[in-house]
């Protein structure tokens, strides 16, 4: 982490007085919505790609580039560092891999984590396209000890037992609610929870209605590491998912019957998450754009 810190602050020494030298905000682009980085101002900025800094890994999935790029965001030209391109746990790497950056963004000084992804919508209400503003989590394979604060407690972060009772915090909820509401947004946004799966397979149909049961709005295979280890270090969340289909909960065609139902209630393809994300991403750029400005 140190070593990482410190690559960084070395390179961003020579755009110390340009003001993106000690970004405020980290923003960590999902599947698909690396366009969000198109929201920085393109003077100053500085892109570093993973490979050049020590302890970071790269990212191996398509539609995840690999690479900080820090500037400015909004009329008050607030300081962010965009992470473009994620870590995953279904990629190999530990969660202290995954969530390795947001520890080296508090050293640079963050005080504010955005992450988005790309879900499958579980609540039957959710369309593909619809935003999803996390208000609260469900760790599945934390409950079976796998968990990004295992091990020694890192007593410089923070503490042993971390709450996670107020992880979203709420005025940075209101505040991307009431933006969308003055920017006029149409698509719908909802709150709700959102269950981390650790991937790579999709959901099986009794694995979405499981889900449903156990109070999950949406699925994905992200963000609640790198929200825990956020809070972890005293950082503010404010998390969105991006609904890109819906997954499919309905009992697959019986056995018993001589003719079944084609299979056409849905499969979700990565392409599919893509596609949706691709439509979506100028929403969310533009409320992104206008939250941000306020922080
Ligand atoms: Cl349906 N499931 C999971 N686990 N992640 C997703 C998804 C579904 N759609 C996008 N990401």
């Amino acid at each position: 982490i140190n070593a990482a810190t410190t690559a960084l602050s070395e390179k961003l020494l020579s755009y110390a007085g340009h003001g993106i030298d000690k970004p405020r905000v980290l923003i960590i682009c999902g599947s698909g919505l690396g366009g969000i980085a198109d929201i920085l101002h393109s003077e100053p900025s500085l892109e570093v790609s993973y490979g050049e800094i020590p302890g970071f890994q790269q990212s191996t999935v398509p539609g995840h580039a690999g690479k900080l790029i820090f500037g400015l965001i909004g009329e008050k030209k607030v300081p962010v560092v965009c992470m473009v391109g994620r870590l995953h746990f279904y990629e190999g790497y530990t969660f202290q891999q995954t969530t390795f950056p947001v520890r080296v963004s508090k050293k640079l000084g963050v005080e504010t984590v955005v992450v988005t992804n790309a879900a499958g919508g579980v609540n039957s209400e959710y369309k593909p396209g619809d935003l999803m503003i996390i208000n609260d989590h469900i760790n599945f394979p934390g409950f079976a000890g796998h968990h990004p604060l295992r091990g020694p407690n890192l007593a410089e972060f923070g503490p042993r037992f971390q709450p996670l009772s107020d992880a979203y915090s709420h005025s940075l909820r209101n505040l991307f609610f009431k933006k969308a509401k003055e920017l006029g947004v149409t698509r719908s946004i909802y709150e709700g929870t959102y269950l981390f799966a650790a991937g790579p397979t999709f959901e099986s149909r009794a694995e979405v209605r499981m889900v449903r049961i156990l109070g999950g709005d949406a699925v994905g295979m992200s963000t609640v590491p790198e929200v825990i280890v956020a809070r972890h270090c005293g950082m503010e969340v404010l998390a969105l998912s991006l609904i890109t289909n819906a997954g499919v909960g309905e009992k697959p065609p019986s056995a018993f019957e001589e003719n079944p139902r084609p299979l056409d209630d849905g499969m979700a393809s990565h392409d599919e998450v893509l596609e949706s994300a691709n439509e979506a991403s100028k929403d969310v750029q533009k409320i992104f754009a206008a939250t941000i400005n306020e922080l």
